[in-house]
């Protein structure tokens, strides 16, 4: 009896029973412990420090750091890049002014961005020294809480854990050693963009070279009737504002200009809901675009001409505040750039809280509409000249040449993976590319390049 009580017992108590009854009176039991009383209160106060801890430090915390990391570092390459262009470029006159502001301004960016980067890190030094100070005192506490598994129940629960998880890496690495690397499968079927082809249509519109700033496409989730329909927006005021959307029926009927069908924005242009800047999209039988002279998202019913709205951020920047362009030119009014892919609607911009660098959110559909997701990248939008989305990841562009428009940047809204190295080449049949699109329909990418309209096929590996 005594014995298998203290088998029972032994992780915290020693019992000793000493029986003492005599014929008629009460059976009375002496219990001792022999052990110290099990500190209940510490291990609460443990289990509480460890909760805070996991509270004041979470991964985002870490990643921030990451992308500012990325971004000072991309933006010093930048830095060089435009002051070497500005040595071999240098006239002494006007463009090596205009260069030398742009320079200057950079610097000034750069300069911030690292004042941002220091206030992080040493917050977060703080953060770390706290947190490993917090974290001796509670392993003391756990190793003192320790002391009372007499019958090492935890070191043996712990080693069996130990042994399990190598075991379980030595099966992993079994198994991977026998597969050959494979890319993560994705949502999307098609896999990953790996190239782009064409042109595959090349026109001017029926407005001829009077616009060269504008959009068009094909609207990936038409209305019924209109699957083969085009729409085209032209900036018809000051290449920057339009206040209506011309629809095609066939691609044939756009490319050779016949027989447009325009749905009227607003009687004036510009005023209040009007279109601002060239990169629209339409999608599911609605025009998303930013609304003239505010920071906020518009969508127009094609079919019931109604507009509602949507504002970004506070402080998101609008009319060229942070618009896409290169070195010595900036594409005007292109703030807020509107991308369509499997998933719906984007829209990319900027904010003087991200120091001018590329914030991406989902578009809700929906009247109004309204804002989902949001993530910041390192990406400066000033040094980008367009962007697209292709399954939940954004792709930015950069001018190369005259010839060669280069896609060399892609964030990842599923893993949060920025690259800085891809090296896909879109061939250009004009100088510049004024909006560009993706439309996860037929896989084609549509760009309006100096009034010229121009589509490109995608490659999937
Ligand atoms: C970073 O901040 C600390 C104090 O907050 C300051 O002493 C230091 O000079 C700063 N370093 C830079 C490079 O700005
Ligand atoms: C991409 O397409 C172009 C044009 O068809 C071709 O010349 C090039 O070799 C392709 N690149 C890759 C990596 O497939
Ligand atoms: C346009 O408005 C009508 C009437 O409210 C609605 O039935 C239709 O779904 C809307 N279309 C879009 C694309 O929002
Ligand atoms: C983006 O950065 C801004 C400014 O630092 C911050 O306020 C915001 O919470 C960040 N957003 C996300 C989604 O990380």
């Amino acid at each position: 009896m005594k014995s298998s009580l203290s088998a029972v017992w032994a992780a915290a108590f020693i019992l000793i029973l000493l029986p003492e009854c005599v014929r008629g009176k009460d059976c009375v039991c002496e219990l001792n412990n022999l052990q110290r009383p099990f500190p209940m209160e510490k291990l609460d106060s443990i289990l509480s420090a460890a909760d805070q801890c996991m509270k004041s430090i979470t991964s985002t915390q870490f990643m921030e750091v990451d992308v500012l990391m990325l971004g000072v570092q991309r933006r010093l390459e930048q830095l060089e890049e435009s002051v070497s262009v500005l040595e071999k470029e240098d006239d002494g006159g006007l463009y090596g002014a205009v260069s030398l502001r742009i320079i200057e301004l950079e610097l000034a960016e750069v300069l911030e961005l690292m004042n941002k980067l220091n206030k992080t890190i040493s917050s977060h030094k703080q953060l770390s020294q706290s947190t490993a100070t917090k974290l001796q005192s509670m392993t003391e506490g756990v190793q003192e809480i320790e002391s009372f598994d007499l019958s090492h129940v935890v070191s043996k629960q712990r080693e069996n854990q130990r042994i399990k998880r190598d075991l379980a890496e030595c099966q992993n690495e079994l198994r991977a050693t026998h597969q050959p690397p494979t890319a993560r499968p994705r949502r999307c079927p098609q896999g990953q963009l790996i190239n782009v082809t064409g042109p595959r249509t090349y026109a001017l519109t029926s407005y001829g070279t009077s616009y060269p700033y504008g959009a068009w496409g094909k609207d990936p989730k038409p209305a019924p009737g209109k699957e083969d329909t085009y729409w085209l927006v032209a900036l018809t005021t000051s290449n920057a504002f339009a206040n209506y959307v011309r629809h095609y029926s066939s691609l044939s009927t756009i490319l050779v200009g016949v027989g447009p069908v325009d749905t009227i924005i607003a009687p004036a242009n510009p005023t209040t809901n009007t279109i601002v800047g060239p990169n629209v999209v339409q999608y599911g039988g609605a025009l998303y675009y930013n609304c003239y002279n505010s920071p906020s998202v518009c969508r127009f019913n094609i079919s019931t001409r109604s507009v509602t709205n949507t504002q970004l951020p506070k402080n998101s920047g609008f009319n060229n505040k942070f618009p896409f362009g290169h070195l010595d030119a900036a594409y005007i009014y292109t703030d807020l750039d509107f991308a369509t892919d499997e998933s719906g609607v984007w829209v990319v911009y900027s904010s003087t809280e991200n120091f001018g660098n590329v914030i991406l959110s989902e578009v809700i559909e929906g009247s109004p509409p309204s804002l989902g997701r949001t993530w910041n990248t390192s990406l400066h939008k000033r040094t980008v000249t367009n962007t697209f989305m292709v399954c939940g990841v954004l792709y930015a562009t950069r001018f190369l040449d005259k010839q060669t428009e280069e896609i060399f940047y892609s964030f990842d809204t599923e893993t949060g993976e920025e690259r800085y190295d891809l090296k896909i080449r879109i061939q250009k049949m004009q100088t510049n590319i004024q909006s560009l699109n993706y439309n996860p329909q037929d896989q084609m990418l549509y760009a309006y390049s100096d009034a010229y309209i121009v589509s490109y096929s995608t490659v999937f590996q």
